[in-house]
């Protein structure tokens, strides 16, 4: 069962660091957040040295103090435990807790998360702060919920210290028991890898040319996942000890960490943190980019974890550290924008990252709310406008969640070893994203999910469509999973590298696409890299069912046709290869189980879409251009139509009936304008 946040109302919060300004200012701000309609305050996530400022001496007053406040002006407050910033005399006198890059150079005092998850010290400390800081505040009335950390595995997420590699060993020999084990799972007899004494077991060295053992590649990821579990439960289980009567979450959707696992074990839900600016300092470097729209592929991300969820941090201005990561100023509309982008994909309480702009420190240009001088401006207005929006439609919407019938699907082992591997990796990343993008341009709401041991085929059958375009590593249960999804029917799409390896990353001795090729009908007789001297092949549609000229990208797979019942739907049309098959269709049960030899481009997900007769859900009544993001919020109750309009101009919509804006009250119908980074909450028509 999915872990949400449980909350009445739409919620606004913001992050607050009172230790960043001199006291006198503290009543001024939270009398003006509840004239925001701000309830909730994030606080105190990098105050280890004021709440510990000499090795075990606590002093809780300061926090104490600024929650008394609070409470007064009725706001309620996330405590952040302050694990992400360990204070200098500690990291001084126990350097071992330190991180440290490959070749062993320590990360030191000066910036954050400098630290590793292994340390039995930094262990020690760490419990010994939250369980000082949980005992000070638990029974403080303005307290509703904790924050592990901040941002687990954000700075770096991969760990070289000294305890690290231990922990490393430790934990290989709970996975493989015997050094013979983990030999033929690293496959070390190649290159005269074999280990002979688990001294001689490290993660990742040192090389001239990091090519590091795969294999070794892939448990790395999977034991920096777990170890940063285990450093969080230890946390969250002294939290719920103490504090049973409130909340824990962690933020942020980093690398090397199964978040969904993170939240089974140990949160009440998971928490988001939302920069959407972030796509105009990183493009992508494809045609018709998402840009700031492509967080919603994130909150897809998230709402498979928690279905309603926080985001701890909600970009409130331009973003840029002295340094780097300098932004462009959200323009007027855009943080309402972003805040009904996150509100769509499920979030329920959302947290704006920060009240007011610091004035000394590493983020003096990551803005606030508020600016440096503190007054009016027109952040601080929108936000306003938010806060009276969320009075009048927060009840109504809180609770309900995002409506999908298809999913695109991934796992985490797929994407560690892809994250190495270039033979696969970069195909799931250009296939997810094609699909996820043709389907936001056509307003076809879609879901991301995470195949994981534990998922079902109730999990499953829920979607109409499912793609899950390049696992690589297949193992025949979860093909044997898959195959009841088709037959009971499911629409199952795979694409080109399907099934070639185990789950240690070998590759299995039989026919490609494997696990699968049974259900597909289909073997791969042969296959090319699309690079250096391979062009990617043309292909043409059985009935010009694809468009002259659409090119197979990325990886191009020959099918042989196994099976009477599979329909060749499209051939390659260019190449050695022209004439052979290289998307086909096999109906199974009452499903259809679909191979693409290659990775999925726009072009083809477009043509595949209308195959499907896919539509938007309000086809019937409404009708939007392509840069709008159109998404259905629902339950028993009710269900919210959201439409969010990310281009900088008014655009031309069609209402065949006549609805009212929730946010407004305005009645509309007929052609109408969406404004520049307008949004419209429409309650669904029965009819
Ligand atoms: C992250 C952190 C915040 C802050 C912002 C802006 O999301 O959690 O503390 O540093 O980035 O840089």
């Amino acid at each position: 069962m999915a872990k949400s946040i449980q909350v009445d109302e739409l919620t606004l919060g913001v992050c607050y660091y009172p230790e960043h300004w001199p006291e006198a200012l503290w009543e001024d701000d939270f009398r003006r957040m509840r004239e925001l309609n701000i309830s909730v305050v994030r606080m105190a996530e990098f105050a280890w040295a004021i709440m510990e400022p000499e090795e075990g001496r606590f002093d809780f007053s300061f926090f104490a103090r600024v929650m008394d406040l609070a409470h007064q002006y009725g706001l309620k407050v996330i405590l952040g435990t302050p694990t992400a910033t360990p204070p200098a005399w500690l990291t001084h006198k126990y350097p071992e807790v330190l991180n440290a890059d490959v070749d062993g150079t320590l990360h030191r005092h000066g910036m954050r998360r400098h630290y590793n998850y292994s340390s039995p010290k930094y262990r020690e400390l760490c419990a010994r702060i939250t369980r000082n800081m949980v005992e000070a505040y638990k029974d403080h009335p303005a307290v509703i919920g904790w924050q592990i950390d901040n941002e687990f595995n954000c700075e770096s997420n991969v760990y070289y210290a000294e305890a690290d590699h231990v922990a490393f060993r430790q934990w290989l020999k709970a996975r493989y028991g015997t050094l013979e084990k983990l030999n033929e799972a690293w496959g070390t007899v190649f290159w005269s890898q074999t280990y002979t004494d688990w001294e001689q077991v490290y993660l990742t060295r040192p090389m001239a040319n990091p090519s590091p053992n795969p294999h070794l590649a892939l448990d790395e990821k999977r034991f920096i996942s777990d170890n940063t579990i285990s450093f969080a439960k230890l946390q969250g289980d002294i939290i719920r000890e103490l504090a049973p009567q409130h909340w824990v979450t962690t933020n942020g959707l980093f690398g090397h960490l199964d978040s969904h696992a993170l939240t089974d074990e140990v949160l009440d839900f998971f928490s988001y943190d939302s920069y959407p600016q972030f796509s105009t300092i990183f493009p992508s470097d494809d045609e018709n980019s998402l840009k700031d729209r492509a967080w919603s592929m994130s909150l897809a991300n998230v709402r498979s974890i928690s279905p309603n969820f926080c985001v701890m941090e909600q970009q409130s201005g331009p973003g840029g550290w002295v340094n780097r990561m300098e932004m462009a100023s959200p323009r007027p509309g855009q943080i309402r924008l972003w805040s009904y982008q996150s509100v769509l994909h499920g979030c329920d309480l959302l947290v704006y990252f920060r009240w007011r702009t610091a004035t000394m420190g590493t983020e003096i240009y990551w803005h606030g709310i508020n600016d440096h001088h503190n007054q009016p401006n027109r952040r601080v207005r929108e936000v306003g406008q938010i806060g009276a929006e969320f009075a009048k439609i927060g009840g109504a919407i809180a609770g309900t969640t995002y409506q999908a019938e298809i999913a695109l699907l991934q796992d985490y082992d797929n994407h560690w070893d892809g994250e190495f591997d270039v033979w696969h990796g970069p195909f799931q990343w250009q296939s997810q994203r094609a699909w996820f993008k043709q389907l936001q341009y056509r307003h076809i709401p879609a879901d991301r999910i995470t195949l994981r041991p534990a998922t079902t085929l109730e999990d499953l059958a829920k979607y109409k469509v499912i793609v899950y375009p390049h696992a690589a590593i297949m193992t025949d249960e979860t093909a044997n999973l898959l195959q009841r999804y088709v037959e009971q029917g499911g629409k199952l799409f795979f694409g080109a590298r399907t099934g070639y390896k185990n789950p240690t990353g070998q590759v299995n001795m039989r026919p490609l696409p494997g696990p699968v090729a049974e259900l597909c009908g289909v073997t791969v007789e042969d296959y090319t890299m699309i690079k250096g001297t391979a062009k990617a092949a043309e292909i043409k549609g059985a009935d010009g069912r694809l468009a002259e000229g659409t090119k197979a990208v990325g990886f191009n797979e020959i099918l042989r046709v196994d099976k009477p019942d599979v329909e060749v739907v499209a051939k390659y049309a260019s190449e050695y290869y022209e004439g052979e098959p290289a998307l086909t269709r096999r109906k199974a049960g009452s499903g259809e189980a679909w191979y693409y030899g290659a990775a999925y481009s726009e072009q083809v997900v477009d043509a595949l879409i209308d195959e499907l007769r896919l539509v938007s859900p309000v086809a019937n009544w409404l009708e939007v251009p392509a840069e709008v993001e159109l998404g259905i919020r629902a339950s028993d109750a009710g269900a919210y139509v959201f439409l969010l309009n990310y281009a900088d101009r008014p655009v031309a919509a069609l209402l065949k009936q006549r609805v009212q804006d929730s946010l407004t009250g305005v009645w509309l119908e007929g052609e109408v304008e969406l404004p520049a980074f307008g949004v419209w909450v429409f309650e669904r028509p029965s009819a």
